[in-house]
């Protein structure tokens, strides 16, 4: 923290406010490694380690004048900041946020007598490389040249790293924003541009004005310099859509073109409140640290996120960018409209687009099935770490910004998005849109909280939504709903009771803690409607439900909605059963019954050997997202058997369960396939020629040889899968040519794809030679994590050497992502999959001597979930053993 320039005029207005007040000083919060060069200027060091404290509130901007002028040749930027502030009580100084930047000079003239005056700042900065702030960004010229663009990311306190500011999400202001760059270049902020003229002391320069914004949080801020093509439409209500792509690849942009401008009309009808801005532009950004950013009117994306090839783009990619465009749009009333008071409502704003990205792609695109997949990719994730003693609640109270990054994870958006879904289901959509709509009308251009929300939908729908949600948002964990029945004449009478489901077993101790649970019931009478909802209030309670026979079942959570895991009495297990075989339970009702006997067994409360025995009655399964959940879960079950000698037999099980859908489903898409098929397909072969399925790895090998001397291109969905597999029982003519197709890949999302198997090889000097190749020239910085969690989650051979390669290259690795989330991933890739006790203490032992401030909690509970794995290697793995063996003696009869 450092303080710099007094402004007198300053100090004489504050004289007619109060007492007469010590020179003026303007406070920057956050210390820079600059600070040196300020005592030089004569500025004085604030004291080094100060607490975390929120900005004072007695001046606040009202409207910031600024011009930026990058040079992307060199890599610094000069700024201009004239800020037009409010003065609400005396004061001496102006406390403000700024993270290495030189301030060259400032001051403060006070104007007219409402306590409002400008405030004057020059300085200079650095185009970083670290994704954060103002940085550049690298790319090549389709004639190979290589040159950089300036953008940004400021979400979550990164704007001050680009301008001095109040670097809060509540204080809000106006921006007029110019950018000064170079003339052939494209410059891009949050408003559409008013003017462009010639840049007075450089010919080659254009100074370019942007329209003045409305008033907006600074962490919304966005400008980006540097050489794009695009692709235009003007969506149904009237705002201008463009997709940025890079120069030469503007038909990439067509899918995501569509997409946005399908989803604002849809976002506009479903809030009752119009897109307030003239223009949005999508641009695909080459270096980038998150998905996709929301800045108002610009927003930002990997390249991944946004681009689709006719032809090279597999259909999961697809998906992908809708989702990742509807999340985004969505934010631009939720988030940048109405806008989380303090960090600790993040999950307000990251919940939310995570449950409404999946209405808007399910409005798009309906044969995508997409809110099964939600279960898959959302809820069941969120319940996997919020089962954890280190989870967090919800709402989390944060200060310093590496608490802001730490909460960027799956209880934030997961549960953030089960939790809405649940809220929604229990309200209906008709209130819940009546509440959203009263919501963003109240708090539009302002801040809201948690509960200002809850009393919108409060009033919509006349039901008691904050005293259900804060059982929600404000403890950690989630319940485990026991149930028994009892058939007493024509009436199931049912004993439900809740406790806090542990992912290390049943709860202890006193107090535990309650929720109230949303509950709905349905019998095979009528698999797909609930035939009772009740608002489960206390810890136990009983329920009668009429008129149902002796030979029909009874299940818990219709469409797994409500956040909750379910243990039925075995006599009722054993009725829900069949309908696994014959496929009378519902899809996602399948998922989650099976979801849920998994975690029981890895929290010790079932046998796997149980799970397995369940995961056997899948075998008339046709649907892509359960195949995805169960295939999933035998994923975990494979890497925690890696760590025994039976390996090889968990993998001819693997091989069992998905030999009949890989033989039903074949290579070859058949006619009137649609997306989901070809999810399946992908999944199913990569599955089997992962675990050495003969005829699939012949089969992989032969299409690979085709594709790679270009007689028979592979189709971009079977990609993924042929890859893997010939690479896990390839050699290192396999990797080398892997590595070939990467160099000469034209596409982001072609080297995402190799660069995610590369981990499957198995000997260790390719495993080195993988591991190298990720901290190469040759991996985006972004992508470096997925190349080593790749390697961690590959092989037991694997898990060993990424761990022992991040902590070798651990000062390189820290520094490329100054921290922040991508970190935290890395290290939950890499670390996760061990069981053994003794590697706990291993890694807690190197983040001990090797902090990581914003990856703290991921640490804790990768160390929880090492435990946990190896007390379940413990209990389970004899018993597994066993069943595996006789089951080879005896397969059974299908
Ligand atoms: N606001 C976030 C971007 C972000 C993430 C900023 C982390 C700072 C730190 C954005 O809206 C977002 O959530 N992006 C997601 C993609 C989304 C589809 C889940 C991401 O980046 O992963
Ligand atoms: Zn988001």
């Amino acid at each position: 923290m450092w303080l710099a320039a007094a402004a007198p005029s300053l100090a004489r207005r504050l004289l007619l406010l109060g007492p007469p007040p010590p020179p003026l000083l303007l406070l920057l919060s956050r210390s820079s490694r600059r600070r040196r060069r300020l005592h030089s200027l004569g500025l004085a060091a604030m004291p080094e380690k100060r607490p975390f404290e929120r900005l004072p509130a007695e001046v606040s901007p009202i409207n910031y004048s600024l011009c930026l002028k990058p040079d992307l040749l060199d890599f610094t930027f000069e700024g201009k900041l004239e800020a037009a502030a409010q003065v609400r009580q005396a004061t001496n100084q102006i406390v403000m946020n700024c993270a290495d930047i030189d301030i060259i000079t400032a001051s403060y003239a006070p104007e007219g007598d409402e306590g409002t005056g400008t405030l004057k700042i020059d300085f200079v900065g650095e185009l970083n490389d670290k994704m954060k702030g103002f940085y550049r960004s690298k790319y090549t010229t389709p004639a190979g040249e290589v040159r950089y663009a300036a953008v940004t990311q400021f979400e979550a306190t990164d704007a001050r790293r680009a301008f001095p500011c109040w670097d809060e999400p509540a204080i809000k202001a106006t921006f007029d924003i110019s950018l000064v760059v170079p003339k052939d270049r494209v410059a891009l902020s949050n408003m559409n541009v008013i003017d462009r003229k010639p840049y007075p002391d450089d010919e080659n320069l254009v100074e370019v004005k942007f329209a003045r914004t409305p008033v907006m949080s600074t962490y919304l801020v966005a400008f980006v310099v540097g050489e794009y093509d695009f692709v235009e439409t003007r969506s149904k209500d009237g705002v201008c859509v463009r997709v940025y792509t890079p120069v030469g690849k503007a038909e990439q942009g067509k899918f995501a073109l569509e997409v946005a401008a399908k989803t604002l009309p849809f976002y506009k009808d479903y809030f009752n409140v119009p897109y307030p801005l003239p223009k949005i532009d999508l641009i695909a950004i080459a270096d980038f640290a998150a998905g996709a950013m929301e800045n108002w009117g610009l927003v930002t994306y990997r390249e991944t996120a946004l681009l689709i090839d006719p032809k090279n783009s597999c259909s999961s990619s697809r998906q992908w960018v809708a989702l990742v465009v509807g999340h985004e749009l969505a934010h631009q009333w939720f988030g940048n409209l109405v806008t989380m008071e303090w960090w600790t409502h993040l999950w307000l704003n990251e919940g939310f687009a995570s449950w409404i990205e999946y209405l808007c792609v399910d409005h798009c695109f309906p044969e995508y099935d997409i809110w099964t997949q939600f279960v898959s990719a959302d809820y069941t994730r969120a319940q996997e770490l919020d089962a954890l003693d280190n989870s967090h609640p919800i709402e989390v109270s944060v200060g310093h910004p590496s608490e802001v990054d730490e909460i960027f994870d799956a209880i934030s958006y997961s549960k953030g998005a089960s939790v809405i879904r649940m809220l929604h289901d229990y309200i209906g959509d008709k209130d819940f849109k009546k509440g959203m709509n009263m919501y963003l009308t109240k708090f539009q251009q302002k801040n809201a909280a948690t509960e200002d929300l809850w009393e919108s939908l409060e009033n919509a729908s006349g039901k008691p939504i904050a005293a259900v949600m804060n059982t929600w948002t404000k403890q950690m964990g989630f319940p485990l709903i026991y149930v028994e029945a009892e058939q007493v004449e024509d009436d199931r009478v049912l004993t439900l009771s809740q406790k806090k489901f542990c992912a290390s077993g049943p709860y202890v101790g006193e107090d535990c803690p309650q929720w109230m649970v949303p509950i709905t019931i349905s019998t095979s009478e009528d698999p797909n409607q609930a035939k009772l909802k009740i608002l489960m209030d206390k810890p136990e309670m009983n329920v009668v439900l009429k008129n149902v026979k002796p030979d029909q079942w009874v299940k818990l959570n219709l469409g797994t909605v409500g956040f909750y895991r379910t243990q039925y009495s075995s006599a009722m297990l054993e009725s829900l059963l069949p309908g696994i075989r014959d496929l009378s339970l519902p899809p996602v009702d399948r998922l989650g019954l099976q979801n849920d006997l998994f975690s029981l067994a890895r929290a010790g409360i079932i046998s796997t050997v149980e799970v397995l025995k369940v995961m056997e009655a899948f075998v008339n399964e046709p649907n892509y997202t359960v195949w995805s959940d169960l295939s999933c879960n035998l994923g975990i079950l494979s890497t925690l058997l890696s760590h025994t000698d039976f390996y090889d037999e968990i993998q001819e099980f693997v091989k069992d369960v998905f030999s009949p859908i890989g033989e039903r489903l074949g290579w070859d898409p058949k006619p009137g396939e649609g997306h989901l098929d070809a999810l399946l397909r992908g999944l199913v072969l990569g599955k089997l020629g992962k675990a050495g399925h003969k005829a699939t790895l012949e089969e992989a090998r032969r299409r690979f040889k085709d594709h790679v001397e270009g007689k028979q291109i592979l189709s971009a969905d079977l990609r993924s899968p042929v890859y893997l597999t010939v690479l896990k029982h390839g050699d290192g003519a396999t990797l080398d040519i892997m590595l070939k197709l990467h160099k000469q890949a034209d596409m982001q999302e072609e080297k995402n794809r190799i660069e995610r198997v590369l981990g499957a090889t198995l000997s260790p000097e390719l495993i080195q030679k993988v591991l190298t190749f990720a901290l190469s020239e040759e991996v985006r910085p972004q992508d470096t994590v997925s190349v080593i969690g790749g390697v961690a989650g590959g092989s037991k051979q694997g898990r060993k050497a990424a761990w022992k390669f991040i902590k070798d290259n651990w000062e390189e690795l820290y520094n490329r992502y100054q921290g922040g989330f991508l970190i935290s991933r890395l290290i939950k890739l890499s670390v996760e999959g061990f069981a053994v006790d003794k590697m706990a203490g291993e890694v807690k032992a190197f983040f001990e001597s090797h902090p990581a401030p914003s990856a703290e909690r991921t640490i804790q509970q990768c160390c929880e979930n090492i435990l946990l794995n190896a007390a379940w290697l413990k209990r389970d793995a004899e018993s597994i053993h066993q069943y595996l063996l006789q089951r080879n003696a005896s397969p059974p009869s299908v």
